[in-house]
């Protein structure tokens, strides 16, 4: 039994970003097999990972920066961080173990359950409330364009959305 699947709690009606966080659970997924099995496998599927991460966190950092957030906000704070962790354990699994350390693949197996305990909680509220941003602002993904005007004099928006940040 994987650690998780892709279910109906985790969709935001939001069909782009719906997608993009299937493949994720599914690379998770394809990461999360292949603990078992031989340490290059383990560590292409986890580099695949990290690789649609980085275009995954673009993109709604994109919507962000098109729909009135800051460029500095806890949202984009959040991936950066989760990216930065990404990052490193797939150097530390890597054939130099990064900055001249040991090869170490512990840090990278222990990212894959944190990984699929974060992400249910990252797409609940930070990713949600981003949807729900979009929504309100007639955003369409396809052209980049909103139906409502984001005012240039508005403050920008810091925070996430979510009620307890920002
Ligand atoms: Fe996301
Ligand atoms: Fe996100």
């Amino acid at each position: 039994m994987s650690l998780l699947t892709w279910n109906d709690s985790l969709a935001l009606q939001h069909p782009v970003m719906d997608r993009t966080h299937e493949e994720f659970v599914g690379l998770l997924g394809a990461t999360e097999a292949a603990l078992a099995g031989p340490e290059a496998t383990l560590l292409a599927r986890f580099e695949a990972l990290v690789d649609h991460t980085v275009e995954h966190f673009a993109q709604e950092e994109r919507w962000m920066a098109a729909t009135g957030f800051a460029p500095e906000n806890c949202h984009a704070g959040q991936h950066q961080a989760v990216l930065g962790v990404m990052v490193g354990c797939a150097r530390r699994a890597g054939s130099e173990g990064g900055d001249g350390e040991p090869v170490d693949f512990e840090p990278l197996r222990m990212a894959v359950g944190e990984l699929a305990t974060w992400f249910p909680q990252h797409a609940q509220m930070m990713d949600a409330a981003l949807a729900q941003h979009l929504e309100a602002v007639g955003f369409d993904p396809a052209t980049g364009v909103c139906q409502q005007p984001v005012h240039a004099e508005a403050q920008a928006i810091s925070g996430c959305g979510v009620g307890h940040c920002g």
